[in-house]
């Protein structure tokens, strides 16, 4: 059964609420959080069923669906097949022939690299698509809640590297073309539909999605190095907790922008170290690098680590930590339970 060291609190310099070791949460927060899980985990009084349209199948679309559908709600994904969000005009048909009360909009242009390169399809999908189907849903009245990213930050404060988690009213100011489409797509669905949801999240992964996680899990499984970068502080979330959160939470969610990531934070390296402990590969095979030996296209925040002031005003819960969502992965991931 894999051991997990301790971490590296060099990484760890968050202050998030209620996780003040954030790599390893202590004993109190633990039972708070598997308290909090097992909240997440209960069925709702059917009566509180409302009918749900996911747009968008990837991990977030996925485990949204069925968290959703473990509470009771019916729910149908609409995949990239029956709506393209560089047409989405669309939309008003598919509503059309729907019963509907909430709309989820989870598709994206996600990758970041790529976005770089192709910035017009970028903002087509994540800026112009979210302000337009915020117009279809507000003209149908129905809810709404989008998802943004934690990239809308530069990690830098003036000159200085950020330390501390970003809060809901801090500026943002994005490094990249995803970050910044991503930005201009909160504000345009925003204006369009005042009552709508913008949730913040950040280094999202599950099981069975495209993510960092799965991507070094094959290496280290054929027994293969993996560089990674030690320079970059975020809060890797498991979909599973999010969207456990959001099926429980979703009348509560507030108007506006919310914050909801996993607690602490972690350098990437740290995070795949703490990964091949758990999956019982040997951490040697990671190898640290910085964000410039790597050299992507984009830019990525050095630290983007997400805090909440709201949640606590409306006594809501936060997400468990990061490392709590790696062990979960690690087990469904490996089939051994966690030590
Ligand atoms: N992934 C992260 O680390 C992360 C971090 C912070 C915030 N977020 C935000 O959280 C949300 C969910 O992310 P995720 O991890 O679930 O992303 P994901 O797994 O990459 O899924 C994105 C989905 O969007 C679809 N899509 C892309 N372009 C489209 C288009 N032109 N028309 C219709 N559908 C399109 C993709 O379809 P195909 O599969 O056909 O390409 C995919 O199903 C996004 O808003 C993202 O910006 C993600």
């Amino acid at each position: 059964m894999a051991k997990l060291s301790k971490p590296d609190d060099s990484q760890d310099n968050t202050g998030s609420p209620g996780n003040s070791d954030a790599a390893r949460p202590n004993e109190a927060d633990v039972d708070l959080r598997k308290q909090a899980e097992m909240n997440l985990l209960q069925p709702i009084n059917a009566a509180r069923s409302k009918r749900h349209l996911v747009i968008g199948a990837g991990q977030l679309g996925r485990a949204l669906e069925r968290a959703l559908a473990d509470m009771r709600n019916p729910v149908r994904v609409i995949t990239r097949a029956e709506l393209d969000l560089r047409k989405p005009e669309r939309f008003r048909k598919i509503l059309d022939g729907e019963e509907v009360d909430r709309v989820w909009l989870t598709a994206a242009a996600t990758a970041v690299d790529w976005c770089e390169d192709n910035a017009r399809e970028a903002e087509l999908v994540n800026t112009d698509a979210p302000g337009v189907i915020a117009e279809i849903c507000r003209d149908r009245g129905v809810a709404l809640a989008h998802f943004s990213t934690d990239y809308v930050f530069s990690g830098i404060d003036g000159k200085e590297p950020r330390k501390n988690p970003y809060f809901e009213d801090d500026e943002p100011d994005p490094l990249s073309v995803y970050g910044r489409t991503k930005l201009e797509g909160e504000a345009r669905l925003l204006d369009a539909h005042p009552d709508a949801s913008v949730i913040r999240t950040s280094g999202l992964f599950s099981t069975d999605g495209k993510n960092f996680f799965n991507a070094v899990y094959a290496k280290g499984k054929a027994g293969e190095t993996v560089r990674v970068v030690n320079d970059q502080v975020t809060a890797p979330t498991n979909v599973f907790h999010l969207a456990g959160w959001l099926a429980r939470h979703y009348e509560q969610i507030p108007r506006d922008i919310t914050h909801l990531a996993a607690g602490g934070g972690v350098s990437w390296r740290r995070a795949a170290e703490a990964a091949f402990e758990l999956c019982g590969f040997s951490t040697a095979l990671v190898i640290g690098i910085t964000s410039e030996d790597l050299g992507r296209p984009a830019t990525r925040p050095r630290y983007s680590v997400l805090g909440s002031r709201i949640l606590p005003k409306l006594a809501l819960p936060h997400l468990p930590s990061w490392l709590e969502g790696l062990v979960l992965w690690a087990t469904e991931k490996t089939g051994r339970t966690q030590a």
